[in-house]
């Protein structure tokens, strides 16, 4: 299905190194010709691979494709236990090698483990090993300068993914002529289109009829703008269509299902029917507030709201099943594509802007049937 002309192109130029080292036929020098000695032989087949090397690289340059084949890639998770960043990282993967031609044994990924000074580490030993480029998922958005600088000193393009460097860094890198970029999505977006989907219920989310929206607000790892700006434009999308809230409680979730469970189940426990609208800045959870919410006897769409952000296909699921209002598609395929994809202009001497964003998809019960058939 993600067959691209890049992928075509890469098939046709390694078919071309194996029909001319491997494969034999009447083409290629080492097959065809009758060689005196062994030496000549082995001249031949070096000649032969040559050759082919050279085969390939024309394939890919008429066909406007880098040849990425001997390309070192060092990739950096913030952590591997976390849902949404395993989806972008099996696309990254995926993209990297079956689309853009490199070769699996030259990527490394590694699981930064929720631990900046371990990752820093990793990034060492990344410029120490020699990698081509970075592409990295910093646990703590704040340590971009300083990771910038080891990239540049090393000569090293760097492609910042998911948690965005502040807009002072990210000038710096236009300013310096720096290889470093962004790429994401712009989480304002998707705390609108939150807010937005509660508005755009029958009783915009007021559902005990007392003129306000009482919410509670989970939110993922504060450090992180997309916990910031989720939390802030959801209800800003509300107070922006003119409706009154209330904040009830807000507390940090880090991201984790767990703990939106146990901050919804204390809250429900806390303030009872009081609670209309559950906000989570992400669907792992929004998961656990529905266990909460189904625990506690609530009913999704009739007593209580809830929303997440991600598209989860257990939460997309649930959309189609009227169990959660909504959530929002934070498209991993085109950032993990996009990511790939600049990596490579790096590696072609391109130049690359600073930010680089894809739009977020709102999924509610009228579209999520079709989300779902596009993330499963
Ligand atoms: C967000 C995503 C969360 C979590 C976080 C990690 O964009 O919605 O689920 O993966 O990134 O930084």
């Amino acid at each position: 299905m993600r067959l691209t002309r890049k992928a075509t192109a890469m098939a046709l130029a390694s078919c071309m190194v194996l029909s001319m080292t491997a494969c034999g036929g009447s083409q290629t020098a080492a097959t065809t010709a009758a060689p005196a000695t062994e030496a000549a032989t082995t001249a031949a087949a070096t000649e032969a691979a040559k050759e082919a090397e050279t085969t390939a690289a024309a394939a890919a340059e008429a066909t406007g494709t880098a040849d990425m084949s001997d390309k070192k890639v060092g990739i950096s998770i913030y952590k591997f236990d976390d849902n949404f960043m395993t989806l972008y990282r099996t696309e990254l993967e995926r993209y990297l090698t079956e689309d853009l031609g490199f070769k699996k044994e030259n990527i490394t990924i590694q699981d930064g483990k929720g631990d900046q000074a371990e990752q820093t580490n990793q990034i060492q030993n990344f410029i120490a090993s020699g990698v081509d480029v970075m592409i990295l998922n910093l646990v703590q958005a704040s340590s971009a300068p300083q990771v910038t600088d080891m990239c540049k000193d090393a000569n090293i393009p760097v492609v910042y993914i998911n948690r965005e460097p502040d807009v002072a860094e990210e000038e710096r890198w236009a300013s310096e002529k720096i290889n470093a970029t962004y790429v994401g999505a712009d989480a304002r977006q998707s705390g609108t289109f939150q807010g937005e989907e509660i508005a755009e219920t029958a009783n915009k989310g007021d559902i005990n009829g007392d003129g306000k929206v009482s919410y509670i607000m989970v939110q993922g790892d504060p450090e992180n703008v997309d916990a910031q700006y989720r939390t802030e434009f959801s209800v800003k999308a509300l107070t922006d269509a003119g409706i009154e809230v209330e904040e009830l409680l807000m507390q940090r979730g880090d991201w984790d299902q767990a703990k939106g469970q146990q901050i919804v189940q204390d809250a429900l426990t806390q303030f009872g029917d009081k609670v209309e609208v559950v906000f989570c800045n992400n669907d792992a959870m929004a998961l656990g507030a529905l266990q909460a919410i189904e625990a506690a006897e609530r009913k999704v769409n009739e007593d209580i709201y809830l929303v997440g952000v991600d598209a989860l296909t257990e939460a997309v699921q649930n959309v189609v099943d009227g169990k959660m209002t909504g959530t929002v598609f934070n498209d991993h395929f085109s950032q993990a594509d996009t990511a790939a994809d600049i990596a490579v202009k790096f590696l072609s001497g391109e130049t690359v802007d600073p930010v680089n964003m894809v739009d977020y998809v709102k999924v509610t019960s009228d579209n999520a049937a079709d989300i779902l058939a596009k993330v499963k």
